[in-house]
């Protein structure tokens, strides 16, 4: 894709030659996101956030990234306090911004939704996470993690063998791995959920049809076995009609360092786009793994910077300058980031 202006709302969009290039400019941008090297590259260009969905880390982690290139952000969280609760539509709300900002990230409860504002933005769009559909950025820093953690070559996520387990129907960052993983060449991907929670069968046939390996289970020490990645996700109770029919899943599966040492091969790495669900009736990934080498989680979401980093110098078309404008950072960080 030509990523300069353009609004980035869906995998779809990539080829592998993309990739590439995406984490090759990440790779570039480590020094800034780790603090030793700072720019001003996007100096008085604004980010505006506008997230009408809980985040945390998304949210954030679009902010400073964009602030590491020496951006400022605006942000408005939640329909209650953006004029969306007055009945402004999606179009007036989309030119509003455009004069505003000069890139826009969208988060929203309703899939396709940030396609519509993309449509009416004047400035580059990209999805933050549209309800159950996608979240592509999320699905870049995925696949980072697996990139850096197996070794830094893209040419070994070939042949990958990786279990996602929990809500596979309602999930978005998993949506967006299955399509990002497809891209691959013979993933072998197991699908870990009750029957009511599995993947859509639009993204079973998409992995099928380009001649991945396909299991559907809902056996969580089955999934486990031979797997390089185990991507775990939680219960999305927002996303179900009745939010009761949620409870019958919470802690369906949990995956302990006791089930992890009993079935996993060493080194398998362990993922979650977080937030994880703690609460002992959930408990998806247990604290008990919190030390494990082998637990990605916090490196995965700290690669969140680099990715997005990248990402925002591609769609603004300064990826080549960063360098020229920058200089050692003359604080330290007292912890390096992302370890
Ligand atoms: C995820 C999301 O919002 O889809 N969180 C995130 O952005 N890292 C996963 C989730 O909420 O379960």
């Amino acid at each position: 894709m030509e990523f300069k202006g353009a609004h980035f709302i869906s995998i779809d969009q990539l080829s592998r030659p993309d990739i590439d290039l995406v984490f090759r400019v990440a790779e570039h941008m480590e020094p800034f996101a780790r603090r030793q090297r700072r720019t001003r590259v996007l100096g008085s260009a604004v980010l505006c956030n506008l997230f009408f969905e809980p985040s945390t880390r998304s949210r954030i982690s679009f902010g400073a990234a964009f602030c590491r290139l020496g951006g400022a952000t605006c942000d408005t969280t939640g329909f209650q306090f953006s004029s969306m609760a007055k009945g402004e539509s999606i179009f007036d709300t989309s030119r509003v911004v455009s004069g505003y900002a000069d890139v826009i990230v969208v988060r929203h409860p309703v899939e396709g939704t940030v396609r519509e504002f993309a449509n009416a933005a004047r400035v580059p769009v990209i999805n933050g996470g549209d309800g159950p559909g996608e979240h592509p950025t999320q699905a870049l820093l995925d696949l980072y993690t697996i990139y850096k953690e197996r070794g830094g070559s893209l040419a070994d996520v070939d042949g990958l063998s990786i279990a996602m387990v929990g809500d596979l129907r309602h999930g978005r960052t998993v949506h967006s791995l299955t399509k990002l993983l497809s891209l691959f060449r013979g993933t072998k991907f197991t699908f870990v959920a009750p029957d009511e929670l599995q993947m859509p069968e639009s993204l079973v046939e998409r992995a099928t049809a380009g001649g991945h390996t396909v299991t559907l289970t809902n056996d969580l020490k089955t999934g486990l076995a031979n797997a390089d990645v185990v991507y775990i996700t939680r219960i999305q109770q927002e996303r179900f009609t009745e939010p009761e029919d949620a409870e019958k899943f919470r802690g369906y599966y949990s995956v302990t360092k006791r089930l992890y040492e009993e079935v996993c091969r060493p080194g398998t790495v362990l993922m979650h786009p977080l937030p994880r669900d703690s609460r002992v009736i959930a408990n998806e990934l247990d604290p008990d793994l919190n030390d494990h080498p082998s637990l990605a989680i916090f490196r995965q979401a700290w690669n969140g910077i680099p990715i997005r980093m990248a990402l925002f110098a591609l769609i603004l078309g300064v990826e080549h300058e960063v360098g020229a404008s920058s200089e050692d950072a003359p604080w330290r960080a007292s912890v390096p980031a992302g370890t």
